[in-house]
């Protein structure tokens, strides 16, 4: 049932149909009178083409799937509402993060990356944690993972990664896993991938349940204030229920005995009342401070530690709703982080810009055409005018005989929006540069956080690591592969890559020179990576 005063449940209420006590009829209001006999000449058939319930039924029944999502295919979602603590506005104008009075509803996706939508929730993966926030000004997305880094710095590597970690094409094995040739081989040539290699082998990658994990969005995003102060904003999730992982055994026994594990958690959890909660955290860095750290705030393999830039945790979301129909809701909710509203800004981390070309491209093909974001999910709380009309499915019946802008006939054409009337504004950050295709050398340090995260681990979270790593390794077929691999642990941590190789029966080679500071100034950077793998 619709949440009072909740204005997205009001909106989506007038979507849900109540077919109790209705009598049943076709698409355009026939009333049917006979459901389960097709129409046939005589008793015994053959059934007659004229029969438009039995074309209509099955021909509807014919089209129900859609594409699954090329990546984070399988997932679970839930609806629920986020309350600021206190107002943010010296950093933001953005209102829901300025006002502590709204509630803002939000939809809520958790996922894994690799799995196809029927894969097992407890694969050894990252988990996407897509939060939308129909705010007052319009739907943002912060559209994150449960670690705070990524594989790759740049989004023209994102097919590579991603084709290396899905299923081999020839015989589509193994089926949601890591433990495969392509992977490792692809991790092996990629350095830079060290870090969340690190991650993904930890417990992290098996949560306990979905409303156990943290959530982060990943890239360094700006904020902005009314006076167009601008400062850097890495966002986080903090679970109220702590974070809590299972291990591997666990895991792959859950994973034999329930795969929907998570799903059916979450969705437990919310009917009886149990409603997860996270604090939303940020740590604000002012602008000044761009060039402070020894790593790029730009570079997407890179966390800012909690120790130089504490997170402060300004207000908390609750999922108190399950949806009504899976697919009307989970599987058309079209993320995006580059639906974003005025007071949030993008930087120029290359892995975020490429993101934002990537979702409404994906989503035009996966959701049939440009008019996704009028499926009742999509829908922003705030009405929409602009001058984008029909294609297919097309919902809005725009009234009027003009549609463009500048305009002196008037119709039905809105006005733009004034800075002060809220309209979005970019951020004029200075450019002045030369177009090189390359990778800055403020990207190059591909181990100092991989060491951090390994050290900050308990002695039973690092054998974990180990264990994992073995596993892993040990159904990769090709020796090179691990044999590099062992080559890259051993920059992390000698004992790691000790403890790995024993498992292996292997040796640790001595590694090529890696310690990207030391790369001289002037150095080229393709030179530079042929040091390591050539
Ligand atoms: C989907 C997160 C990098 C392309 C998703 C989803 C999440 C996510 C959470 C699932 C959204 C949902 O539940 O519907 C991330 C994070 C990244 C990252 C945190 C790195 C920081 C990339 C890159 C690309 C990309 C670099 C491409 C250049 C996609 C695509 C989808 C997707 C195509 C499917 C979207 C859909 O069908 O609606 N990502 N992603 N992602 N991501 Fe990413």
């Amino acid at each position: 049932a619709a949440e009072p005063g909740n204005k997205k449940s009001e909106q989506l209420g007038q979507f849900r149909d109540d077919a109790t006590g209705q009598l049943m009829t076709t698409n355009t209001g026939t009333k049917i009178n006979d459901d389960n006999n097709s129409l046939k000449a005589g008793d015994r058939g053959p059934s007659l083409l004229e029969d438009f319930i039995l074309r209509e039924k099955i021909t509807h029944f014919d089209h129900e799937r859609i594409p699954e999502r090329v990546v984070h295919a399988r997932g679970s979602g839930a609806h629920g509402v986020f309350k600021l603590y206190e107002s943010q506005s010296a950093v933001t104008k953005a209102l829901f993060l300025n006002d502590t009075e709204t509630e803002t509803p939000v939809f809520v996706r958790f996922s894994t990356v690799a799995g196809s939508k029927g894969s097992s929730d407890l694969a050894r993966d990252v988990r996407g944690f897509a939060v939308r926030f129909y705010t007052q000004e319009g739907n943002f997305d912060l559209v994150g993972n449960n670690m705070p880094v990524f594989f790759i710095q740049d989004a023209i590597k994102f097919p590579d990664l991603i084709h290396a970690v899905k299923p081999e094409p020839d015989n589509e094995m193994p089926q949601a896993a890591s433990a495969h040739d392509t992977f490792w081989d692809f991790i092996s040539l990629t350095p830079e991938s060290a870090h969340m290699v690190m991650w993904a082998m930890s417990d992290r990658a098996l949560p306990r349940s979905l409303r156990m994990m943290e959530g982060f969005g990943v890239h360094t995003f700006r904020f902005v204030n009314a006076e167009g102060v601008a400062s850097f904003v890495k966002f986080h999730w903090k679970p109220l229920l702590g974070v809590h992982s299972v291990a591997w055994d666990e895991a792959q026994n859950i994973s034999g005995k329930d795969p929907d594990f998570h799903r059916r958690d979450l969705w437990d959890a919310i009917e009886s009342g149990a409603f997860p909660e996270w604090e939303l955290g940020v740590q604000i860095i002012p602008e000044e401070d761009e060039f402070k750290f020894e790593f790029d705030l730009l570079d997407s393999t890179k966390l800012v530690p909690e120790e130089l830039v504490p997170v402060q945790r300004i207000g908390k979301m609750t999922l108190n709703r399950n949806p009504d129909n899976f697919f009307a809701e989970t599987e058309q909710v079209a993320f995006h982080l580059g639906h974003i509203v005025p007071g949030i800004d993008f930087t120029n981390d290359p892995l975020l810009q490429g993101r934002l070309f990537s979702y409404t491209d994906t989503q035009l093909l996966r959701l049939g055409g440009p008019n996704f974001q009028e499926i009742p999910i999509n829908r922003p709380i705030v009405p929409v005018y602009n001058n984008q009309r029909d294609g297919h499915m097309r919902q809005a019946i725009n009234s009027g005989k003009t549609s463009y802008s500048p305009n002196t006939l008037g119709g039905n054409s809105p006005a733009q929006a004034k800075a002060a009337e809220g309209g979005f504004v970019s951020y004029n950050e200075r450019i002045d540069a030369r177009k090189i295709r390359a990778r800055s050398k403020s990207f190059l340090d591909h181990f100092s956080q991989a060491k951090l995260f390994f050290n900050s681990q308990s002695t039973p979270e690092q054998n974990h690591i180990v264990d994992a790593l073995s596993f892993e390794l040990g159904k990769v077929k090709t020796v090179a592969i691990r044999e590099r691999m062992l080559g890259i642990l051993s920059l992390i941590d000698k004992g790691l890559a000790g403890g790995v190789a024993y498992a292996l029966g292997l040796h640790v080679p001595t590694p090529e020179t890696p310690i990207n500071k030391n790369v001289p100034a002037d150095a080229d950077i393709a030179d530079y990576e042929s040091v390591i793998f050539e």
